[in-house]
C-alpha cells in the first residue's frame, strides 16, 4: 500500500495506473476509519482494479470551528485498517497542500439540495463538501466514487454534482453500517460518554418506531413527528437539530405520508451531533 501527501506523488502512481489500463475507485474520508468506510472500500475493490483512499479533515466544511477542532484524528490506526482491507494508496495531504496559501477562495453551491436538513443548520458545509470532493475527483481521476448512504444529503449533493456538471465518475451510494445495538457507525461516536452513548441507541429506536407506527396506519404527518419528536426527547441530554420527512430525490419537505419517503434527523446528544436517516415505504392504509 504506498502513502503519499504530495500531489505530484499521487499523479505519478496515477498515470502509471492508466498506462496499465487500471480502473479507479476512490473512498473520500477524513479519517478515524470503521467498518463503515471499509463497507466503501470493498465495494470499490469489487468494481474497479485499484482503490483510493484519502483522509483529509477538510477546514471548508467545518462551520464550527469547534467541532474541527475537537474532530477525532487516529493516523496509524487508519492506515492499519486500509493496510488489511488491501487498499492500494492513501492520499493524506496537508491544508497547505489542498488549500495552498496562494489559493482563490471558490465557493459551489447547489441551492435546491441544501435549502433544507444539515444545509440549513450547518450553514457553508456542503460548499465545503462540493469543493474538497471537486479537488478530490480531479487529482484522483476516479472511474467510480463511494458515499455512504448515511450521510443521504451528502450522497444527493455530490450526485448532483456530477451529473449537473458532467464529472465523468460514477457515485455509488452504499448502505449505513450500524453497531449492534444500531447506533449508525461514525467517527463521532468515540466522543460519546458511557451514558450518552447508551442515550444515542434512542436514535434507531426511534426509526423502528417509525416503522411500527406507519405499519399501524398513522398518516397523519405532524401526529406521527410528534410521537417521534417525544420518543427522542425522552433522552434528558438530547437536543434535536431537526427532524425531518423529505421526498428522497428533492429532499423538499412532503405533505403526506404516501409512496416512499425520506425520515432523517440530527440530534445532539451532549455535546455530539449525530445524523441518522431512512427511507421508508408508507404501506397502503387498509380502508
Ligand atoms: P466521513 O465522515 O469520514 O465519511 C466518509 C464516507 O464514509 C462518507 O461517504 C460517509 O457517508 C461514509 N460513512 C460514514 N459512516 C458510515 C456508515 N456508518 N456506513 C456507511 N458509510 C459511512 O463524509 C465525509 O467524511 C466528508 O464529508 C468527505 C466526503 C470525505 C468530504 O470531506
Amino acid at each position: 500500500m504506498r502513502v503519499v501527501s504530495e500531489i505530484s506523488e499521487l499523479k505519478k502512481t496515477i498515470s502509471d495506473w492508466r498506462q496499465n489500463k487500471e480502473t479507479i475507485g476512490f473512498c473520500p474520508t477524513m479519517g478515524t476509519l470503521h467498518e463503515g468506510h471499509m463497507d466503501l472500500v470493498r465495494q470499490s475493490k469489487n468494481k474497479a482494479t485499484k482503490t483510493i483512499v484519502s483522509i483529509f479533515i477538510n477546514p471548508t466544511q467545518f462551520n464550527d470551528p469547534k467541532d474541527f477542532a475537537a474532530y477525532p484524528k487516529n493516523t496509524e490506526q487508519d492506515l492499519r485498517l486500509c493496510e488489511e482491507n488491501a487498499v492500494d494508496l492513501v492520499f493524506l495531504p496537508t491544508v497547505e497542500v489542498m488549500y495552498p496559501p496562494t489559493n482563490t477562495p471558490i465557493q459551489m453551491t447547489i441551492p435546491y439540495l441544501q435549502n433544507t436538513l444539515c444545509g440549513k443548520t450547518r450553514p457553508g458545509h456542503f460548499e465545503g463538501v462540493l469543493q474538497v470532493v471537486s479537488k478530490l475527483f480531479h487529482l484522483t481521476e476516479a472511474d467510480f466514487s463511494f458515499f455512504g448512504l448515511k450521510d443521504y444529503q451528502q450522497f444527493r449533493i455530490i450526485s448532483a454534482l456530477v451529473t449537473e456538471l458532467n464529472f465523468p465518475l460514477q457515485i455509488i451510494g452504499v448502505p449505513t453500517k450500524r453497531e449492534s445495538d444500531g447506533l449508525a457507525m461514525s467517527s463521532r461516536n468515540l466522543r460519546l460518554s458511557q451514558k450518552d452513548r447508551e442515550t444515542a441507541t434512542l436514535v434507531p429506536r426511534m426509526f423502528q418506531l417509525a416503522k411500527k407506527t406507519l405499519a399501524g396506519g398513522e398518516r397523519n404527518l405532524n401526529v406521527w413527528k410528534e410521537i417521534l419528536t417525544d420518543f427522542l426527547l425522552t433522552g434528558s441530554n438530547v437536543k434535536i437539530d431537526y427532524l425531518e420527512v423529505v421526498d428522497p430525490m428533492s429532499l423538499q419537505p412532503i405533505t403526506t405520508l404516501q409512496g416512499e419517503v425520506l425520515l432523517a434527523t440530527a440530534v445532539f446528544v451532549g455535546e455530539v451531533r449525530l445524523i441518522d436517516n431512512e427511507i421508508l415505504v408508507c404501506p397502503p392504509v387498509s380502508k
